[in-house]
């Protein structure tokens, strides 16, 4: 949620500001702006809208100078525009300053600035804090800056420059990721890694209230009393092309694409002589063979993977899991204690509820374990233990690679609890392995037949389109499924809905005769997902159901599925047979590519849709 870069070096800034924040779009997208200091002079030109609209002004007049910072907006205080577009001034004009987060106290402290005197042009909260740092700069912009964050409430990471100190950038961070990259004479702040690893992959992550100051030469952190903290730098292990396209039209298609590999990386790292590991783990193996219950806690897509991880450790390992949003749980009293294991599941590790509920479950007691995509991010360094999923870098705003190395890692914990624990005999263990071996197989083999542009996904789309236009535009999706793709049903649903902006709902199938099957008319495309053996009847009487009342029915069934052929369902999918439990992973990949197709056809931005942001770091 906003993208923040910041140089100082050799090179020209405005060059490496619009690259670096190119790369960080994916945080938001509604207005974007740079500010340049060039021979003790900030220059700033923003603009509503894309990236692309402030490059194009800026390849018109470039800026000079080689010390700068950048910003890509998605608003909370104000609407998107010109004036509420970072970077914001103070009175003076002299200083500038980018912000990710919400100060939340902001009304009361512009209410006293505006009784010194202060005018405010924005209808920001960020515009505060340009107005602070003029209040308490004194000559020197480390303390200045400082004594500002003191006085806030909320969340932030900034970036500030001042004229009077044309030779550093001041950050600093309070639930709000901040980077520093480390270069030669040259040095980078930013929101995530893929800003920066053009120039460099030696990164520090910094800590809450860390205050940093970058100049050519060098970087120093202190914490807010002025005392140095020593901090030592990370090496990346990824490269810049991972979070670039690859020769696909959009980031999505090429996450999809990427998911037979992700799982296939996962198996030759996490599974070793028949075991599971997680080398990175730091909870002790005791803690697991103690504990009673699993909470997972998440949102979106990734409680969605949370959904589904309950099916799997119930069924393998026998520990009772329940699963919440982030939101609710924070909020509601659970019932928790030092025999729970808290599970926060987060492809970014920056999400601010789920960051939240992290820390609840710390202050009742509970062991604390984050599934984290983004090394080095705030769930994973705040929880007892993290794993990481490993799928590289998630540029799109629809998660979707992030989502099966999720599941993947579920597979993988029961599997891992299901031996401490003696849930399962070792043959039972050696063949659910061999089933996750299996399943990255048939996951690219599944793949391989959606990889040209023209395949049955892509048709259906095109269909769908020209009913929803035959309908008046009042088609819409509905997706039904049992038992352990019941998530995937919530997912598909999400997925259409964020990428294609029509309406989509995900039920469990049980339910539609409890309400939903009201809305059944001619209107809805309804997907079936009744891959599954034991509930593959009762998916069939369902869709018998939804055919009688005149809607569509989109069947995904197993290759070798003869009965479906009498059902008089409208499209089929198949997906190779694989055992139940690992079904969800393949009965997704339909699903992503269907919404991918569908806004396609409908001509949307797939990999920035309208509304969204990749890393909700603000409640
Ligand atoms: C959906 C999507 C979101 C995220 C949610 C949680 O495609 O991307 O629903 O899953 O915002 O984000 P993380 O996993 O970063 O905590």
């Amino acid at each position: 949620m906003c993208g923040i870069v910041g140089y100082i070096g050799e090179r020209k800034a405005q060059d490496i500001l619009l690259k670096g924040l190119k790369r960080l779009e994916y945080r938001g997208y509604d207005s974007a702006g740079v500010a340049v200091l060039n021979r003790h002079k900030i220059s700033i030109v923003k603009r509503q809208g894309k990236l692309s609209v402030l490059s194009t002004e800026l390849s018109g007049r470039p800026l000079a100078g080689t010390l700068g910072i950048g910003h890509t907006r998605w608003a909370t205080h104000g609407a998107p525009s010109h004036k509420n577009a970072h970077p914001h001034r103070d009175c003076k004009g002299k200083i500038a300053v980018v912000h990710n987060g919400i100060i939340e106290n902001y009304l009361e402290l512009k209410k006293n600035l505006k009784k010194k005197g202060h005018k405010f042009l924005s209808e920001t909260d960020t515009e505060i804090l340009s107005h602070l740092v003029e209040e308490h700069y004194k000559g020197n912009l480390e303390e200045a800056v400082r004594r500002t964050v003191k006085m806030v409430k909320g969340s932030y990471a900034i970036a500030v420059i001042h004229e009077d100190e044309p030779y550093r950038i001041v950050g600093a961070r309070c639930d709000s990721p901040l980077i520093v990259g480390l270069g030669k004479g040259e040095n980078f702040l930013a929101s995530d890694v893929p800003a920066i690893l053009d120039y460099t992959h030696d990164v520090i992550y910094l800590d809450n209230h860390d205050i940093v100051t970058l100049t050519r030469g060098g970087v120093s952190v202190k914490d807010l009393s002025g005392r140095n903290m020593r901090k030592s730098p990370s090496r990346i292990k990824w490269d810049i092309s991972q979070a670039e396209k690859a020769g696909y039209k959009h980031f999505m298609l090429k996450e999809i694409f990427e998911q037979g590999d992700v799982l296939r990386n996962m198996l030759e790292e996490r599974i070793d002589k028949g075991r599971v590991v997680f080398n990175e783990l730091e909870i002790p193996s005791k803690v697991f063979r103690s504990l009673k219950n699993i909470m997972i806690v998440a949102c979106g897509t990734a409680y969605h993977a949370g959904l589904t991880g309950k099916y799997i450790i119930e069924e393998c390992a026998r520990i009772p899991c329940h699963v919440d949003t982030s939101s609710e749980f924070r909020y509601r009293d659970p019932v928790l204690d030092k025999n729970t294991l808290v599970v926060i599941v987060s492809q970014s590790g920056e999400t601010a509820d789920s960051l939240a509920a992290l820390r609840e479950a710390k202050r009742r007691g509970c062991k604390t374990l984050g599934i984290c995509n983004v090394l080095g991010s705030s769930i994973a360094r705040e929880a007892d233990g993290v794993i990481y999923t490993h799928a590289g870098p998630e540029i799109a705003v629809a998660s979707t690679k992030a989502y099966t190395a999720q599941l993947a890692i579920f597979y993988l914990i029961a599997i891992y609890l299901a031996s401490l624990r003696k849930a399962l005999t070792a043959s039972g263990i050696t063949s659910l392995i061999k089933e996750f071996g299996k399943c990255a197989l048939l996951m690219n083999e599944l793949l391989g037949e959606y990889k040209s542009e023209y395949n049955a996904l892509a048709a259906y789309a095109q269909e769908f389109k020209r009913y929803y236009h035959a309908k008046h535009n009042k088609s819409y999706f509905l997706y039904l499924a049992r038992n352990i793709n019941y998530p995937n049903a919530l997912e598909g649903a999400l997925k259409l809905k964020e990428i294609s902006y029509i309406s989509a709902e995900g039920y469990p199938a049980g339910e539609m005769k409890h309400g939903p099957i009201a809305l059944i008319d001619e209107n809805p495309w309804v997907v079936c997902i009744a891959t599954q053996a034991k509930t593959h009847d009762k998916m069939l009487s369902n869709m018998q159901e939804i055919k009688a009342r005149g809607g569509i029915v989109i069947a995904m069934v197993t290759e070798g599925d003869k009965e479906i052929m009498h059902h008089n369902v409208n499209y089929v999918i198949e997906i190779p047979p694989v055992r139940e439990l690992f079904s969800p992973l393949l009965t997704v990949i339909p699903l992503q590519l269907l919404a991918y197709y569908v806004a396609l056809e409908f001509g949307y931005d797939i990999d920035q849709p309208r509304n969204l942001a990749k890393s909700v770091t603000v409640e």
